[in-house]
């Protein structure tokens, strides 16, 4: 029985270069106090000269940019395949009149890259969301080209006003069009001052347990709001951390909208597909929660039939030095044997046929 990953992140070397000519976030640099370890610094206010230049960001190894290392990941965890997509930030950052090339360049290189590897490894490409909208509109119609390409990672900020915004309706209706899923990733949480004053002694705690989850769930709420469900109803969506908390405010959301007098005399309460449709029909959901508690949430709320295991490698690495095994990786198999205690087909199906089947690989 195949074990399909489609939540593992690369930067290929190309990617890394042009961090490394960077000097604001997102960027790769050392610092004086310790010349031999280069640090990734990509979230915002990662870089805050009141944190220690060596708790800046992480360090970052090989085992970013390496893809015999992901291959060695890959056996080591018993992995199978992998979907492998460009990390955050992507190309969000480039300036407009760089954005397409660099996108068509990356593109390339990760299709490459999994033609190294037949059978064992495809792809979410990324696209150039700083260009024009034709300009995107014109990769994403050249990446079904790509052999190994099954749809892109995207960010929460679309073209710079987030997901709702109706400019991207023919960036909605080419992924529509070509069936390529849009791989919904988090990378801009929530403002820090939501933190506190004490924030930067949790370390990356709030921002990536709360504020990731939060920035998913905040950005699929307003494509729903927004009808982009409505105007595109084969549009998929695969949501990272198995749907934010999506699954868990799903009900509420729905409540929220019944009981909206704006919405209600603007006509939107009516002859709309609500969010239990969409889950249903449109989104799929990761299974990289770490707990069978959020599992039997996405499990709920969108069917098991819809549900993928991931790892986020290469993050969430263990601090031990002489660590083998990667407990985030553990913890996500232990969370799908709990989850389905008794039904291995289900399991087994999250585990790999369901990526199989909805991403067409081989
Ligand atoms: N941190 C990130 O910046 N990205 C991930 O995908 C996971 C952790
Ligand atoms: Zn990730």
């Amino acid at each position: 029985m195949p074990v399909v990953d489609i939540h593992t992140h690369i930067y290929p070397p190309s990617y890394v270069s042009l961090l490394r000519s960077r000097t604001t976030v997102p960027y790769v640099r050392t610092f004086e106090d310790a010349p031999d370890s280069s640090r990734l610094i990509i979230l915002p206010g990662e870089d805050d000269p009141s944190t220690p230049s060596t708790s800046r960001g992480r360090p970052i190894g090989a085992e970013y940019y390496d893809i015999a290392q992901k291959i060695a990941f890959m056996d080591q965890h018993k992995i199978d395949k992998s979907v492998i997509s460009l990390a955050n930030p992507w190309l969000d950052f480039l300036p407009k009149e760089e954005a397409g090339e660099a996108a068509k360049k990356l593109n390339d290189d990760v299709n490459d890259i999994c033609a190294g590897y037949p059978g064992r490894l495809y792809a979410f490409a990324t696209l150039p969301l700083s260009a024009d909208t034709a300009t995107i509109v014109s990769e994403i119609e050249r990446l079904k080209g790509l052999k190994y390409v099954r749809g892109v990672i995207m960010g929460t900020s679309g073209l710079g006003k987030g997901l709702d915004d109706t400019e991207l309706d023919p960036v909605y209706a080419a992924l529509e069009k070509t069936q390529q899923m849009i791989f919904l990733h988090p990378h801009y949480g929530l403002p820090t001052s939501v933190y506190g004053p004490r924030g930067n002694e949790y370390g990356h705690v709030l921002p990536l347990a709360l504020g990731f989850p939060l920035e998913t769930t905040i950005a699929v709420s307003r494509m729903l709001l927004s009808g982009v469900w409505d105007r595109f109803q084969k549009l998929n969506v695969l949501l990272a951390h198995s749907g934010g908390t999506l699954p868990f405010l799903a009900g509420r959301l729905e409540s929220c909208v019944k009981h909206d007098g704006h919405l209600k005399k603007a006509g939107k309460t009516e002859n709309r597909r609500d969010v239990w449709d969409i889950l249903k029909t449109n989104i799929y959901l990761d299974a990289v929660i770490y707990s069978d508690v959020g599992l039997k949430a996405a499990v709920d709320a969108s069917g098991a039939d819809r549900l993928m295991f991931g790892t986020d490698h290469p993050f969430f690495p263990p601090l031990e030095e002489d660590a083998e095994e990667w407990h985030s990786v553990n913890a996500n198999y232990t969370a799908i044997s709990s989850a389905f205690a008794g039904n291995d087909r289900a399991a087994q199906d999250v585990l790999g046929n369901n990526a199989i089947r909805i991403l067409g690989l081989d």
